[in-house]
Order: structure tokens, then sequence, then C-alpha cells
């Protein structure tokens, strides 16, 4: 559901923070053909389950896995033009300086977009922190500078999940 609402271009250069077993790079990777998918985690074992899923996968040229956590991630500035979370924003031990970080990696003009499933209606996350609030989610991502900040709600059969999309301006 996240990837279809990202609208990747052919040649996007899409980065997941907290990317887990790499699900959502395999499913990018299908859709940018000349531009590359590259999934950051901290945990090694995630890392490691994600590289032998994607073995077989036939975009696998253009799938990377990257040791490293949201706080500090572990590529260069302005190399990304979209950047997704998706049931983890609320895992980063410090929100706003994760965010900082996408901002940095993103190109200006990329855009940001982070999603949850909805466990419980109306709350980001399975936790009960308070990036659970849609209006938290959205001030933080606010404060870190980014424009066009929209939050969404999108239901695929049993599936429920919160979204909000941003960009990160030219200037
Ligand atoms: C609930 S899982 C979501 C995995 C995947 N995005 C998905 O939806 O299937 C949360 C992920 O966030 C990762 N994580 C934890 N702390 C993080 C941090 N500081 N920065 C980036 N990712 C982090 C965890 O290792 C875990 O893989």
């Amino acid at each position: 559901m996240t990837v279809a609402l990202a609208r990747l271009e052919p040649d996007d250069l899409v980065v997941d923070v907290g990317c887990g077993g790499g699900e959502a790079i395999r499913e990018a990777a299908a859709r940018v053909p000349e531009g590359k998918a590259i999934g950051v985690d901290p945990s090694a074992a995630m890392m490691r389950i994600a590289r032998e899923l994607s073995d077989s996968h036939a975009g696998r040229k253009r799938i990377e896995f990257v040791e490293g956590r949201a706080e500090k991630l572990p590529l260069p500035d302005a190399s990304a033009t979209v950047v997704v979370a998706i049931n983890s924003l609320h895992h980063w031990e410090n929100a706003a300086a994760g965010l900082a970080e996408v901002m940095r990696v993103l190109r200006p003009d990329g855009r940001l977009l982070v999603t949850d499933e909805e466990a419980e209606p109306d709350k980001f996350g399975h936790g009960d922190g308070d990036l659970t609030d849609p209006a938290r989610v959205l001030a933080i991502i606010k404060d870190a500078g980014f424009v066009d900040v929209c939050f969404s709600k999108h239901t695929e059969g049993d599936v429920r999940m919160l979204a909000v999309t941003a960009r990160k301006d030219v200037v």
C-alpha cells in the first residue's frame, strides 16, 4: 500500500528507513527500472534476511541494504528522491534527529512518506508513545522543515493505514 501511494517514477532513488525484511524495497525496485531502492535498518539480522529474500528478485541489481539507523543515515547528502518509513517512525530512538537526517539525504523537491498500520482507530503504530497521535506526527514532520505535509487514511481489505506525505522544499 505504501509503495503504491508513493507513486514512484522509473528513475526514483527510494530509501526505506527501518525496512525490516525489505518487502517494500522489493516492491519499489520493480517500479524503478532506471533507479534504485535502498533499505536501511539497524538490525544486522534483518539486513541478512532482507538480502537473502532479495537474492532471487528480478530487480536485485537495483536493490541495496545498508545497516544503519534513522538518526545517522549511512547515505550521502541529497542522494534520495523518495524516503519511506513504514511502521518504523515510532521505533526510532530520536524521531526529530531521524527526520533531520531524512531531510539531509533527500534531494530538493524529494518526498517523504511515513505510514503505519492502524492497529487502533486513529492511532499510528502499536505503541503508546506520543507518536501514536497523528497530530504529533504531523507536527514533528513540519518542525523538521518539510512542506506540503498532508495526513491521509487508506484501507485495503482488512488493512487500515495512516499516512503522512511531505516534501523537501526546493530553496
Ligand atoms: C515494525 S518493524 C517494520 C519493518 C518494515 N518497515 C515493515 O513494515 O515490515 C520496525 C523496524 O524499525 C527498525 N528500527 C528500530 N529502530 C530504528 C531506528 N532508530 N532507525 C531505523 N529503523 C529502526 C527495526 O529494526 C525494525 O526492522
